[in-house]
């Protein structure tokens, strides 16, 4: 059983269609059961057999991400779960209920609190596997500890994205340093999509049909990007190639998603262990988790 979180659309529903035409139970977990339900129509209208379940989580509520997370305990067996949904850049700084700024806040924090509460049901389950869905944005992210929300420095919305994904892919790293410390068999990937966009992806209605729009907005792009479909690829292999192992990120084969997905060395501010072991530390206090590794 296989949990997708904001599988009801994107690259998370494509996620979810694979993982379920490859004969896995999988749980949409999304803010909007109405969405999740066109979802799993979808998947069903293709795969007649999908074994299709709902699960509530709002990443960008801290208390709702908890209960959602310790919530998969009624599951039972997580095999895999992949942490997909975000929110993209917001135009100017906005703050979640909770006070974070709002991308920052649901992209990290949100899902940092989800995972830290299924955490022990992962761990239940001989080697499981939790994916960090991050970005090639990352590269442009500035971690700066004393500064995570934002307030000290001019509001740049696609820095702020990037920041909020370095500070994921750190945690998935880290995660795993620490599973392997304690001698677990549970690991902890990393997936990115590279670029998709929805007007060069299939329709799946009812759940998702390209606009006019959309169509129109892929035109110039289409030799430099993919659908959500092939995007959706890597992290389906990190969630299931047997040969995979934690802490690899796993990325498109090529831009437009011809090749299949391949292992990318960790780079740049992706090697830096001792930021990734400070944001960890930070991170636990802010949120306030007792970490179980
Ligand atoms: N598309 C790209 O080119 C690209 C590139 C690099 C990385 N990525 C990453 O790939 C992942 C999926 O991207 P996408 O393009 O498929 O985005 P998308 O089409 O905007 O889908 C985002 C998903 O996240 C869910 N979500 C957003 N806020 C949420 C919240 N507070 N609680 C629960 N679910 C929430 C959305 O649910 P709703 O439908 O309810 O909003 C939706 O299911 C993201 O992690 C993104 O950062 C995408």
């Amino acid at each position: 059983m296989f949990v997708v979180t904001g599988g009801n659309a994107g690259i998370g529903y494509f996620i979810s269609e694979q993982l379920a035409s490859a004969g896995a139970t999988v749980v949409l977990a999304s803010r909007s059961q109405s969405k999740a339900d066109l979802a799993m129509k979808a998947i069903a209208a293709r795969i007649p057999k999908a074994d299709l379940r709902y699960h509530s989580l709002d990443i960008s509520d801290l208390s709702a991400a908890r209960q959602s997370g310790a919530a998969l305990a009624e599951f039972g067996r997580i095999d895999g779960i992949v942490l997909n949904a975000a929110v993209l850049s917001q135009k100017q700084r906005r703050e979640t209920a909770d006070g974070h700024e709002l991308v920052f806040g649901t992209n990290y924090y949100g899902n940092v609190q989800f995972a830290a509460a299924a955490l022990p049901t992962l761990l239940h389950t001989e080697g499981a596997r939790l994916v960090t869905m991050g970005s090639v944005a990352q590269r442009i992210g500035r971690l700066d500890l004393n500064d995570l929300e934002q307030r000290n420095t001019t509001y740049r919305s696609m820095r702020t994205y990037g920041t909020s994904k370095q500070a994921q892919m750190h945690f998935g790293l880290e995660l795993n340093r620490r599973l392997v410390a304690a001698g677990q068999n549970m690991m902890s990937l990393l997936a990115h999509p590279g670029g998709a966009l929805d007007g060069l992806t299939p329709d799946r209605p009812p759940a998702f049909e390209q606009t006019r729009r959309d169509r129109r907005n892929a035109v110039l792009m289409r030799p430099f990007v993919q659908g959500k479909d092939r995007a959706a690829w890597p992290a389906v292999r990190a969630l299931l190639d047997p040969t995979a192992a934690g802490g690899e990120l796993w990325a498109p084969g090529s831009a437009t998603g011809r090749c299949p997905p391949r292992r990318d060395p960790l780079r740049g501010a992706l090697t830096d262990q001792q930021l990734a072991r400070d944001l960890w530390q930070k991170t636990q206090e802010t949120l306030d988790i007792q970490w179980t590794v």
